[in-house]
């Protein structure tokens, strides 16, 4: 298997990843089928593709012709037997649950062309479980992207236990040539490097606001201008959608207790089916389902203190450290590609301070339990 046997990628699922996934593909020159279960849903996606390409045209990164050959480049497809045949790549994008994945790799199987390699998007389901339930473990790879795929810069690369290195390889290429940077998740984790960062995240930006009673907004002011990221926290959890947020803290938990304290605010928002930007509301009220910023200010920013959700973020990023999930400069490298962090995080722990970090965490370990204890290569850092 090598990268230049790749031509025609199919994409299963046409939502916020599928379509962009099927996107930055046919920008790379392959023809993609883009595959749902609703025409309806397909429909959609192109639409978004279509806004997508005439915002890269508006910004002169695209001609209007370029624009046009690379939207005749993607099939919208509802028959999976049309979708797979002739693919050499699938890169799967359903939802986030593991009975549906396990239908899904069923049909799959049974249709796909002995050649086709397979790839999940998955953000948080163990890639070695997803490949045994196909009949090619060492062809399967976790190619996880970032929301929206069309602008981040990273794919995490994850390989199964029976990945094998030809397969591991293809991935890294395919991912430098649709314009990414790879980043290798050295163990089949839950949440990978970014979501072990970003899930935990979210649910604690909940109860800091329940802690300290302050608007979201206020927050979010100082996730944005006090820890150098590119949203707020809460502004980002509507955008990725609470039903991506919600589904991936079930898998992530029900696989590892210590990774996410989980609030039962985003499994409130997905049951009320108040999913973010994409249903108009979310923790924040929305125009349409289009692309919208929520304001945040310097000003509102002064306001709070966030040294709990720094805390969170580097506890986890301390755990993916310590237990050989990726090097610390990997982990930079994902948290500035993949959630656009402006600064280092660990240069913005060191502004806030280890002690008093890890003071915090102790606190909050005492109240609420070993979810916050410390993580040793947190507690050595050196200030
Ligand atoms: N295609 C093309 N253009 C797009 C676009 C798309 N899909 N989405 C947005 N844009 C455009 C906007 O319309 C806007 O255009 P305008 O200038 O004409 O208004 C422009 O891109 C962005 O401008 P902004 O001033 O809003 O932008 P920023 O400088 O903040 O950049 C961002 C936007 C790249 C989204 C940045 O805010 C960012 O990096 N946010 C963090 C995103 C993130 O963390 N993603 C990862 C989430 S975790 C995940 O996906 C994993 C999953 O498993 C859960």
């Amino acid at each position: 298997m090598s990268l230049s046997t790749i031509n025609k990628i199919t994409i299963l699922g046409s939502g916020i990843m599928g379509h962009g996934i099927a996107q930055v593909s046919a920008m790379a020159g392959y023809n993609v089928a883009l595959r749902d279960i609703e025409q309806s849903f397909l429909d959609k996606a192109m639409e978004k593709i279509k806004w997508s390409l005439n915002k890269l045209v508006e910004k002169q990164k695209l001609s209007q012709t370029e624009a046009d050959k690379i939207f005749a480049r993607i099939t919208p497809v509802v028959d999976m037997e049309q979708a797979l045949k002739g693919t050499d790549l699938l890169i799967e994008a359903v939802p986030e649950d593991m009975n549906l994945k396990r239908e899904v790799y069923a049909e799959v199987d049974s249709l796909a062309e002995s050649r086709t390699l397979y790839a999940s998007n998955t953000s948080t389901l163990p890639i070695t479980e997803m490949a045994a339930l196909t009949s090619r473990p060492e062809r399967f790879v976790g190619l996880h992207f970032f929301n929206p795929p069309q602008l981040m810069p990273l794919v995490e690369v994850i390989p199964g236990s029976k990945t094998n290195q030809s397969m591991i390889d293809m991935a890294t290429g395919l991912v430098q040539k649709l314009g990414k940077q790879p980043v290798l998740c050295k163990k089949d984790v839950a949440g990978f490097i970014v979501n072990r960062i970003f899930i935990p995240l979210v649910h604690e930006a909940v109860y800091c606001q329940e802690r300290d009673n302050v608007p979201m907004t206020t927050i979010d002011s100082a996730v944005k201008f006090k820890l150098s990221f590119p949203m707020g926290i809460f502004e980002l959890a509507d955008y990725s959608g609470l039903d991506v947020i919600h589904k991936a803290t079930v898998e992530m938990h029900s696989r590892d207790k210590k990774v996410i304290r989980p609030h039962p605010k985003i499994k409130q928002l997905f049951d009320e089916k108040n999913l973010g930007q994409k249903s108009g509301k979310g923790f924040f009220e929305y125009k349409g389902d289009k692309y919208e910023r929520i304001n945040l200010t310097e000003q509102e920013a002064a306001k709070y203190n966030p040294t709990a959700l720094i805390g969170v973020a580097a506890n986890n990023a301390a755990w993916l450290i310590s237990n050989g999930v990726c090097s610390k400069e990997d982990l930079e490298k994902a948290l500035k590609l993949g959630m656009g962090l402006k600064k280092e995080l660990f240069t913005t722990v060191q502004e806030f301070g280890v002690k008093n970090i890890v003071h915090s965490l102790q606190d909050l370990a005492a109240k609420y339990g070993p979810f916050y204890d410390p993580d040793p290569y947190l507690v050595k850092y050196q200030d």
